[in-house]
Order: C-alpha cells, then structure tokens, then sequence
C-alpha cells in the first residue's frame, strides 16, 4: 500500500523534505524565545538594565521574525506538496480507471469511484500534510521543550513530568472513544455520495414517478445519521479543551507554588519559571495536537485502503505481447463459446455458442430480454472475455489483436449509449478524428441522421447537452449509429440501437447500410421482426443458447421461438392496420 501511495510523491520530493525542515527550524525557534525572555527578565527588567533590555529585545524580534519566515516558508512547501500529492495520486488514479475492463468497472460502482476520486483523494491530501508538517512538529517541539526545561531546572521539570501520563490518559480515553465514531462518520459520507448522486443521474425518473418525498426522506435518513454521528463526535472531542486548561493550568499552579519557594531561597531566577511555565504549555499543547494527528491519520487510512484498490486493480483485458496489427476481413467466428460475467463455470451466461458469419454478412439476432443476444456481441469487439472457447474476427483470436486495432475495426453502438457534453459535430469526431465534414455529413446520411441535424438551427454546430438530454431517443440512437460508421469499420454491432427509431426510418437505414457499406459485416440485435427479416442470417438466443440459425422463411418454418414471435408482433401489425 505504501509502495503506492509513495509512488504518487513524484517532482513534490523536495518540497516534502523541505515541508519538515523549514518546520523543525521553526520549532528550534520557539524553543528558543522562552529562554531568551527568561534572560530579558532575569538581567534586563530585574536589573532595570535598559541596555539589556533592548539588545535582548530586539533579538527577540528578530527571532520572532525569524520563526515565522520559517512557519511561513514551511507552510508554503506543505501546501504544494501536498497539493501536488493529491494531483498526482487523482492523475494515476484516473489513468488507471480508463485503463479498465467493463468487468473492472462493473466491481466498482460510478458512485464508489467519484467517491474515491474526491473526497477520498482530498482527506488523504490533508493527511499527507499533516504527516509532513504538523506530525513533525509536534514531537519535535515535545522534545525540545522537554529538553529545555530539564536544562533549566530538573527538579521542577519533574512536576509537569508527572502531568504528561494524566494528560495522556485523558486523550487516550477521548480519542478511543471518537475514533469509532468517525470511522462510522466517513462510511456514512459514502452512503450520501450514493444517495444523492443516485437520486440526480435519475431525477427524471425520480420526477416521473413523482418520487421525490421518498427520495427526500432517504436523503433525510442519511443525512440525519450524518448529524447524530458527528455531534456525539465532536461532543467527545469538546472535552480536549477543559482537560488541556486543566493540565495546563494545574502545571502553573505547581510551577508557581514550587518555583516561588525556589525564587525565594534563590535556587531559581523569575525569568527560569516563566520560561518553565511556557515550556510545560508548549510540551502539554504539542501531546494535544499530536493525538489530533493521530485519529485523523488513521481515519484517512480507509480513504488510502480505497485509493490503493483502484491502483491494485489489473485490467483484465490486456494487450497480448506481440499483437497482431491488421484486422484482415470482417468473417466472425464464435467456437464453443461458453462465457460468465463472473467468470464462474456455474453461472454460464452464454453456454456452447458456435456462429461462422462470413465478411459482408447481415446477421440479425433475436431473443427474448436477459437471453444474452448483448453478452454475445461484447465479446467481438474483446468488451468482456471468453470464459472458455474462443471468438475469431479475420481468422484470428480476438485475444492476439492489439485491442486499438480491434476495437478500431469492431464499431459497437451499445444498448446504453451515450452522447458527451459539446457540438454534434464534435460527438461524431470520436469515431475518427480526422474526418472530414463531407465524411460526416455521409454517415449521418448512411443512418438517417442528416436531416433532423440540419434542421436544427445550428446545423452540426447544435450543442448536445451532457448524455445528449436535447435530442429525442430515436435522434440520439441515430447519432450514435453515424458515430460509429464514421470509423468505416469492418464489423458494425448494433445492439437494439434502431428501437426508438421510427420503422420507416429504420428501413431507410437497413436499406443504406446494403447498399452502400456492402463489405462491411453487421450485427443487429432487434426486438422487432421487421428489423432483421431480410438479413442473411438471423440468430435465435434463448437462455443463453443458440436455438436456431436461419433466413426468416426457414425459421419461420422450423422455429418456434421465432414463430411465436412473428406471429404476436404480426397481429399487433393486423390489428394497428385495422385500426
Ligand atoms: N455487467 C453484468 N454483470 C453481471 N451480469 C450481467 C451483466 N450484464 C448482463 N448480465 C446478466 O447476463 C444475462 C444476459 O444479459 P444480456 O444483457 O446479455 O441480455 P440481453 O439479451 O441483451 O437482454 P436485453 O434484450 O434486455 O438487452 C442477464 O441475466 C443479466 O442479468
Ligand atoms: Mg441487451
């Protein structure tokens, strides 16, 4: 874990180093001032020696000065290094989520990773500066002071000595009892993280089903165990103040107790006590602040645990070694396929699949929801991998290619498709980012998305709003469909892609896509009959399996499955016509 999250220190090593440097000057510094003011009392003002007093004064000042330069200067490289910490931890972090499998991403939810992202970045970046400031500091300053005040007078020295284990006792007892609490605290934070991020990716739903006291009274809950559990915490830890008077003052009523019996018998000066009695404060404030420290590194530590997992996580779908760099043609080949998202042999959700599609192909698949049709086609372009068996695209593993060359060849417009926040014309560039607008403008053409665009105001400029809430589904399905034709791939998948489309418009785009991608081999997945009817080769999934393989006069012949279905969806036809 710590191999990790070191690693993240990057160009901020000097400013780490120099964070505790500058800190442990300015504690030298503040050590040093007691002992001066003992000298200004002793010989200056006890004297009435002007000149010692001013001399000491001013090197008093200069002291002061001095150790704020360094609190300053030491502040400064904390802050940046820290900062610069937090950056570098969020980039690796990020890199490696893009870096994902869809089966890395279904183990971490969207909500844990922004969770992760932020808020867990940001309390480890305040630790981190803890770690190099204040946890620095404060035993340091411990050590000093103490050092100091048994160079000043030992016997005295001895009665705050006593009050350290009771000041400990103190702040073991607080911070053991707090500590739970926090820890629980954070995991709460969590569970609003989802709650609300849950709630605004749906609010439309939510609104829809008029769910929003529901919605409310869960955010309540959370939000309500939120405040409990931070009040009884910060309720435990109100008691640091009244025990750090308490030993602060005790010690200078023993201080001054003993040390004026000692001024009087001349065993010790004024100026020795009062800088005694700041030396104890400083000792007993530096425990404080150190058990502070404490709980909230080790209340970080969840948030490090959760960070380091997304840097431990592998991706599962590597690039091979020696890759393959050329998809040679569109032909597909499933052999004896058998595949589970879980990779339990006991939860196949594809079972013995074999398909040949030739280059060229329109192959339509067909099957009742959850029969796996979108499983199937994932494992074309290496989404997911094969369980057992294996999937050929030109003759080859799809596991030997290179998996930019593959998925460059293998264009998906998947069932959850998404469009990103900026112009249609940007949104279509991440098919291929050199294309030209005559290429644009053709495979908008192709999938019969040209003319709503056009006659948006701004044409291909029209801004998409972020997951394209301003267009309608079946314009947004269209849009992804020209997307994906824009790389010119060799497989085009389209996974229920043409459902919100119109099936005029839908026989518009089916007739494009023969007549003018004719080489290109192409997957659709269809609820509807009429969407695959004139393909080569329709595909019938059940359970998992294959049932059948056919033209549609075959199966209509042989297939039950597809019989039933062609015959409900056809009466639905008879009766809306009758209608
Ligand atoms: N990411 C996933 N992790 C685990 N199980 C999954 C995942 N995606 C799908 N499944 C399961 O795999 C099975 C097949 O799902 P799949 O999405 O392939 O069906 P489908 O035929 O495409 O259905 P639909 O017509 O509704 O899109 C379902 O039982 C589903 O619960
Ligand atoms: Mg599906």
């Amino acid at each position: 874990m710590l191999k990790h999250l070191l690693g993240c220190v990057g160009e901020y090593k000097r400013d780490s180093i120099l964070a505790p440097v500058f800190v442990t000057c300015e504690v030298v510094m503040e050590v040093v001032i007691p002992l001066l003011m003992a000298d200004l009392l002793d010989y200056g003002i006890d004297r009435g020696d002007m000149g010692v007093i001013l001399r000491l004064g001013t090197v008093l000042i200069l002291c002061a000065v001095v150790s704020l330069a360094f609190g300053v200067l030491s502040g400064h490289f904390a802050a940046r290094a820290s900062a610069g910490y937090a950056r570098n931890l969020r980039r690796k972090m990020y890199y490696a989520v893009q870096d994902f499998s869809f089966s890395n991403i279904d183990r971490f939810s969207s909500a844990s990773l922004v969770t992760r992202l932020t808020t867990d970045v940001t309390n480890v970046q305040h630790a981190y500066q803890m770690i190099i400031r204040v946890a620095v500091r404060s035993p340091v300053m411990f050590l000093f002071s103490l050092f100091m005040a048994f160079s000043i007078n030992p016997d005295l020295s001895l009665v705050f000595l006593g009050m350290i284990p009771f000041l400990g006792l103190g702040l073991f007892l607080i911070i053991s009892r707090a500590y739970p609490i926090f820890h629980r605290v954070f995991k709460i934070y969590d569970e609003l993280n989802r709650v609300v991020q849950e709630n605004l990716k749906g609010i439309r739903v939510v609104k829809s089903f008029v769910r929003e006291d529901h919605e409310k009274e869960k955010f309540n809950s959370v939000s309500e165990s939120l405040f409990k559990n931070f009040s009884r915490a910060e309720k435990i830890l109100a008691f640091n103040a009244p025990l750090m008077q308490f030993s602060i003052y005790c010690c200078i009523l023993l201080l001054s107790w003993f040390g004026a019996r000692m001024i009087v018998t001349s065993a010790m000066t004024t100026g020795e006590l009062v800088s005694l009695i700041s030396y104890a404060s400083q000792i007993l404030m530096s425990m404080m602040i150190l058990s502070m420290v404490f709980v909230m590194i080790t209340i970080s530590r969840a948030s490090a645990e959760r960070i380091v997992e997304i840097l431990e996580e592998e991706s599962d779908i590597k690039n091979p070694d020696c890759p393959v760099l050329e998809v040679a043609n569109g032909d597909v080949s499933f052999q004896n396929v058998n595949f589970s998202y879980t990779k339990d042999p006991d939860k196949l959700c594809l079972k013995d699949v074999n398909l040949e599609v030739k280059s060229g192909e329109t192959v339509g698949i067909i099957g009742g929801t959850g029969s796996s049709k979108t499983s199937l086609v994932q494992l074309i372009p290496r989404l997911y991998d094969v369980t057992e068996g294996a999937v050929l695209v030109g003759g080859v593993d799809v596991r030997d290619y290179d998996l930019a060359v593959l998925r460059d060849q293998v264009a998906v417009v998947l069932q959850k498709n998404v469009l990103f926040s900026g112009t249609i014309k940007e949104n279509l560039r991440w098919g291929n980012k050199d294309a030209s607008d005559e290429e644009i403008v053709r495979a908008c053409r192709l999938a019969q998305a040209d003319e709503f665009i056009r006659a948006f105001p701004e044409g291909y400029d029209t801004y998409i709003e972020q997951g394209g809430s301003n267009v309608s589904g079946g314009q947004k399905q269209r849009l992804c469909i020209a997307r994906a034709l824009l790389k010119k791939p060799k497989i085009l998948i389209l996974d229920d892609s043409t459902s919100a489309v119109d099936t005029k418009t839908e026989a518009l785009i089916r007739k494009a896509f023969r007549e003018e991608i004719p080489d290109t081999t192409k997957f659709i997945i269809a609820q509807r009959i009429t969407s695959v009817m004139d393909a080569d080769k329709i595909v019938v999934m059940e359970g998992g399996r294959i049932d059948a393989v056919g033209t549609h006069e075959e199966l209509l012949k042989t297939n039950t499955i597809y019989q039933e279905v062609y015959h409900s969806q056809a009466k639905g036809v008879d009766r809306h016509e009758v209608a």
